[in-house]
């Protein structure tokens, strides 16, 4: 069975590309077949964070009518494969976000998780990309305002009957004006809290590599979250590679 998983946010800029490139990297490593969908309609970026812009056949060519879907799928290195969108304004002429539900059913069976980025804001393109999917991700910061658009999310998705499967707090860095876990936890009240992701340069580094992180930087703070978070959407476990202490590095018979 294929699980359609739309990763939501509401506010803009919190990091649902970054989850969804790199979720669905760290699920292609633990040996699932997943595949990453950009279902940012007018302003797409999933390919760009996987640094391949530019495909003969995109969502927009599907939604159009002039071709299939399993046409505009695409292998990446990364281990997942890609349904980009169109990059050029032009691509929107003609374009019905309301078609997206249709236009993936033709994928169904084809991996065992298709991953929705969906755009900021709840307008036409996220409902689309929620009413599409059996589950939603909600990603949000520890910020009043980008919560505040997290819940709406979550109202939305109860309203479409699409189930959420938790939220991810991402960009932690444990600052005095940052929300605390708790506070969080208050307002999402009901929600399933899948991880907190710290603030974390490696991130940001390995955007502008275009390499998820996780690939880039396997050891990063980031990416041992976003490990144990794609694991825990499958019910794995993630094993932490712990880091040997120096002592031991320089005396290995030290501590047995
Ligand atoms: N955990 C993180 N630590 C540091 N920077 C991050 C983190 N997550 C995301 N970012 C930065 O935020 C930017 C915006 O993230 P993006 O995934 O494009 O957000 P959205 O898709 O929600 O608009 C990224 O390009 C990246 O530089
Ligand atoms: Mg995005």
């Amino acid at each position: 069975m294929t699980r359609i998983i739309a990763v939501v946010s509401g506010k803009g800029g919190v990091g649902k590309t970054t989850m969804v490139a790199n979720l669905g990297t760290a699920l292609a490593k633990m040996g699932k077949n997943i595949i990453i969908l950009d279902a940012n309609l007018t302003t797409p970026s999933l390919g760009m964070h996987l640094g391949v812009p530019l495909y003969p056949v995109t969502l927009h060519d599907v939604l159009k009518g002039r071709a299939n879907i399993k046409d505009a799928v695409y292998s990446h290195e990364s281990g997942v494969r890609i349904v980009p969108a169109g990059i050029s304004l032009r691509d929107m002429r003609g374009v019905d976000s309301k078609d997206l539900p249709n236009a993936l059913l033709d994928l169904l069976g084809s991996a065992e998780i298709i991953l929705l980025d969906a755009s900021a804001g709840l307008g036409r393109e996220t409902l689309a990309a929620i009413e599409a999917a059996d589950e939603m991700l909600v990603v949000t910061n520890p910020e009043i305002s980008a919560v505040t658009d997290a819940l709406k999310a979550v109202k939305v998705a109860e309203q479409l009957g699409t189930r959420t499967a938790g939220f991810i707090v991402n960009r932690v860095s444990g600052k005095s004006h940052e929300m605390t876990r708790r506070d969080i936890l208050n307002m999402l009240d009901n929600v399933n809290f899948l991880g907190e992701v710290p603030e974390d340069i490696a991130v940001q580094r390995a955007v502008a590599t275009r390499i998820p992180v996780v690939n880039h930087s396997p050891n990063a703070a980031a990416s041992n979250e976003i490990m144990r978070i794609a694991a825990g959407l499958v019910g794995e476990e993630h094993r932490f590679k712990p880091s040997m202490p120096w002592y031991k590095k320089m005396f290995p018979f030290m501590g047995r």
